[in-house]
């Protein structure tokens, strides 16, 4: 542990009364009746996001969401602020720089605990450290929710993909397996890709069949087996008769400094073309959680195409925002949708 997030070793005295309610920490936890529940209620909340004005519904009145962000977000940080915003929350946003304490030398996990303090009821937090939303779960009175942690999960952008695909699709959302019969691709850097682990959990658990498609240097056998997927090489191979493609960016922040891969080599094996994906099923539809290298991973064609779903994931990433928020404060229904 490095002295950036020391500070939770010995059981934290806020730990034993925590509020009520959940921590999302990962898809790891989640069944599927589990993800099927979040995912119901999100729809019911779709009208809030691009429904007509007042888009407002104050069932958070008077909790504070804190955003805890110590690596950068577009998306992410947006839509939890927008998600507890629309439901009346107060939103504190702590991104770890120059402008905070921990620039004087404060721990990640003291500035918690200080936010904690003040009376806050969940944290949504992003770090580039694995697991520091598990341990801030064990040490804080808030409830977590995982906003990505290194390389290991992120599971609410699991959760926008994986309605993404069921909307799509047009697959019902009653019944645990809204996925089965449909073959989904997950094409890219998949051994650094926390969205990556956290999809192909999720879309597994709704029934679909999973294909991980990658190069070796950014997809080992060992990311395969801990997945419980087979590792693939072929794109082409793997695009063929699929229902929905998720691509991913290379995650170049996260690579060791040795490994070099040209963008042309990368986009010619394992970019996603108009021509590689005339070899999907007909209506196959195309992710990306962002942010799109153009001409890496994703051509434009196909990026801005009639495949594309890329804003609709975002479009539904704040519903699903709206759902894993209250359901972290112990107020989302255990099943029939609130709105
Ligand atoms: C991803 C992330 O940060 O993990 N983006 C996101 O949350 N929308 C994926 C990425 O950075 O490539």
């Amino acid at each position: 542990m490095g002295t950036f997030e020391r500070g939770l070793s010995a059981a934290s005295p806020a730990a034993a009364g925590r509020r009520p309610g959940r921590d999302l920490l990962g898809i790891e936890s989640l069944d599927a009746a589990a993800i099927v529940r979040l995912l119901s209620a999100a729809r019911g909340f779709l009208s809030l996001v691009e429904g007509p004005p007042p888009r407002r519904r104050p069932l958070l009145e008077g909790r504070t969401v804190v955003n805890f962000f110590g690596e950068p977000s577009t998306r992410t940080r947006s839509s939890f602020t927008l998600a507890a915003q629309r439901l009346g929350a107060d939103v504190l946003d702590f991104v770890a720089s120059d402008h905070t304490s921990v620039a004087k030398g404060e721990t990640i996990v003291d500035a918690a605990r200080n936010l904690d303090a003040m009376g806050a009821d969940v944290f949504v937090v992003r770090n580039r450290t694995e697991r520091l939303p598990h341990r801030l779960a064990g040490g804080l009175v808030a409830r977590v929710v995982n906003a990505g942690d290194g390389c290991n999960e992120h599971p609410t952008q699991a959760l926008l993909d994986a309605w993404t695909i069921v909307e799509a699709l047009g697959r019902p959302l009653d019944r645990p397996d809204p996925l089965s019969g449909t073959v989904v691709v997950v094409c890219g850097d998949i051994d650094h890709g926390r969205v990556a682990h956290s999809d192909i959990l999720a879309l597994g658990r709704l029934g679909a069949t999973v294909r991980a498609v990658g190069p070796a240097a950014l997809f080992s056998e060992q990311t395969a087996a801990r997945l419980g997927v087979t590792p693939l090489r072929d794109f082409d191979e793997a695009v063929a008769g699929a229902h929905a493609v998720v691509m991913l960016r290379i995650q170049r922040e996260r690579l060791a400094a040795d490994l070099r891969i040209d963008d042309d080599d990368y986009h010619h094996t394992y970019g996603l073309s108009a021509d590689r994906l005339a070899r999907a099923a007909p209506g196959c539809v195309v992710l990306h959680p962002g942010p799109i290298n153009r001409g890496v991973e994703l051509a434009d064609a196909v990026a801005d195409g009639p495949a594309s779903r890329i804003l609709r994931q975002v479009t539904l990433g704040v519903a699903v925002r709206m759902a894993v928020l209250l359901d972290a404060c112990d107020l989302l229904p255990e099943s029939a949708p609130l709105p």
